[in-house]
């Protein structure tokens, strides 16, 4: 049976970061499921279908081959053959992919991608429902937060660090509002596992809370918990 590990939480609190770090740390590899809801994003855009429209964007999502390849140095994202990993990174195919993510068939969709990758690979997963739906047995969970106002700051440096100038305010209220869509969409909203291990970021370093993940996995590990079946 293969490792996986469950990585959910909103974005900017850490998560990718942290999830990248403890995969190179267990030797294992990551797979960025949001990148997924990305590139869905993207094919109902290219489409012209809202991605709110529910019909529209599943019958899109159906119709498109989402694919990613997962290596040490990092995963690919493809739509229809096109590598799409920078292209996905913008304002647009965020708005776009937080969207899309409200809609049951390209949820269904993606769910059974990212199962099908589990099945067969030692991974650390990142996402929004991995814990609570997609892995609901992964025998290791986090839920990684912090406060919006500590991750409106870190993306404020980021963007600033990127050349792109945007003000705290206006960002803050950008996080707050993509809280509440992935907080309450009806379809499996972002809320932690019963059983995961939740970590605030706001105050602790990348380091330490690497640490304290690689620390929790090893201790699970250590006990057998996977119980390898070869
Ligand atoms: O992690 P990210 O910013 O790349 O995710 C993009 C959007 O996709 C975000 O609004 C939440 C959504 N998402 C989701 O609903 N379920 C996942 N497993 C991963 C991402």
């Amino acid at each position: 049976m293969p490792i996986n590990i469950a990585i959910d939480g909103p974005s900017g609190a850490g998560k990718s970061s942290a999830a990248k770090e403890l995969a190179k740390e267990l030797n294992i590899l990551y797979l960025d499921t949001g990148a997924m809801y990305r590139a869905a994003g993207l094919a109902a855009t290219r489409a012209g279908v809202d991605p709110l429209d529910a019909e529209g964007a599943s019958r899109v999502c159906a119709q498109s081959d989402v694919r990613v390849t997962l290596a040490a140095d990092g995963q690919r994202t493809w739509l229809n053959g096109e590598d799409v990993t920078d292209v996905i990174r913008t304002p647009d195919a965020s708005r776009a992919a937080s969207k899309v993510a409200t809609v049951r068939g390209v949820r269904d969709a993606m769910l059974a991608l990212q199962r099908d990758i589990a099945r067969e690979t030692d991974v650390v997963i990142d996402g929004r429902d991995i814990g609570t739906r997609v892995l609901p047995d992964a025998p290791v969970k986090f839920y990684i937060t912090a406060a919006p106002e500590e991750r409106a700051r870190r993306r404020m440096l980021q963007q600033r660090a990127e050349g792109v100038s945007q003000a705290y305010e206006e960002i803050l209220e950008e996080i707050k509002r993509r809280d509440e869509r992935d907080g309450t969409r009806a379809v499996d909203p972002l809320r932690p596992a019963p059983d995961a291990v939740l970590i605030d970021t706001t105050d602790i370093t990348l380091e330490e809370v690497v640490e304290r993940m690689a620390d929790i996995c090893r201790a699970v590990f250590r006990e057998g918990y996977y119980g390898r079946s070869e």
